[in-house]
């Protein structure tokens, strides 16, 4: 069912592309049925750029002979396209469950406008986790003591029985939020350890997301923005 989701907000994402920008493209299921979709449109003689948060979104890219640039050679990003894990009322967001944290965080920071593709399974009361967090081998086991002391569990992130490493030679500690009270400020103490490369929690907010509610795909804005939204 998700699957279906996932083509349709495909579908709508593509028509917040214009001929000439240049576009974060994200990482996870989500975004790989939209950057299908993106590569038919180039195909079609539609002209973007696209700046990868993955190496994995980078060999997609490549296949579908989207061009893409560095980070280095952007000299700017007008919209990112990105999948997310967890979305609250307030729009705070949790991502990383396909490990590119670090890069899709950059990227959005970078982007003039930050739009998320979300099906129904992603929206939640309150951010539960669990919090990705990318980590420096050497210092696992003191975030780890550090996670013990506040009495939050954390398991290291493993792929066919051994730890992920992530694109940038990191690997990542899954976070219980169950009794973490202010993920916020959880995630900024998390950030101020030794070690801890980022977590996923997206401190910049998207500024709209696409969702399917009763078959239609619907755009939310962001609280703080007031264009409305809808039906798309
Ligand atoms: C990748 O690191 C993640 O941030 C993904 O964007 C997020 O996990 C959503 O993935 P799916 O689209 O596969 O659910």
């Amino acid at each position: 069912m998700y699957e279906q989701e996932k083509t349709m907000l495909a579908e709508a994402a593509i028509k917040h592309v214009k001929n000439g920008m240049v576009i974060g493209l994200g990482t996870g299921s989500t975004t790989r049925s939209f950057i299908d979709v993106l590569g038919k449109w180039v195909k079609a003689g539609g002209q973007v750029q696209g700046v990868a948060t993955s190496d994995e979104t980078a060999a997609q890219a490549e296949r579908l002979s989207i061009p893409l640039l560095s980070l280095e050679e952007a000299t700017r990003i007008d919209l990112i396209i990105d999948g997310i894990d967890q979305i609250d009322q307030q729009f705070r967001v949790l991502k990383g469950g396909g490990g590119a944290l670090f890069r899709e965080k950059v990227v959005a920071l970078m982007s003039r406008e930050v739009l998320y593709l979300a099906d129904a399974s992603k929206f939640v009361h309150h951010l539960t986790g669990p919090l990705p967090v990318e980590i420096d081998p050497f210092a696992r086991s003191y975030v780890e003591r550090f996670l013990q002391d506040k009495h939050v569990d954390a398991t290291l992130r493993e792929q066919d029985g051994k730890p992920f490493i992530t694109d940038g030679g990191h690997l990542i500690l899954d976070v219980d939020l169950k009794r973490v009270q202010d993920v916020h400020h959880f995630a900024k103490e998390l950030k101020s350890l030794t070690g801890v490369l980022e977590t996923g929690y997206f401190e910049r907010q998207p500024d709209h997301v696409l969702t399917v509610e009763q078959g239609q795909v619907r755009r939310l804005v962001h609280p703080e923005l007031r264009d409305g939204g809808g039906l798309v």
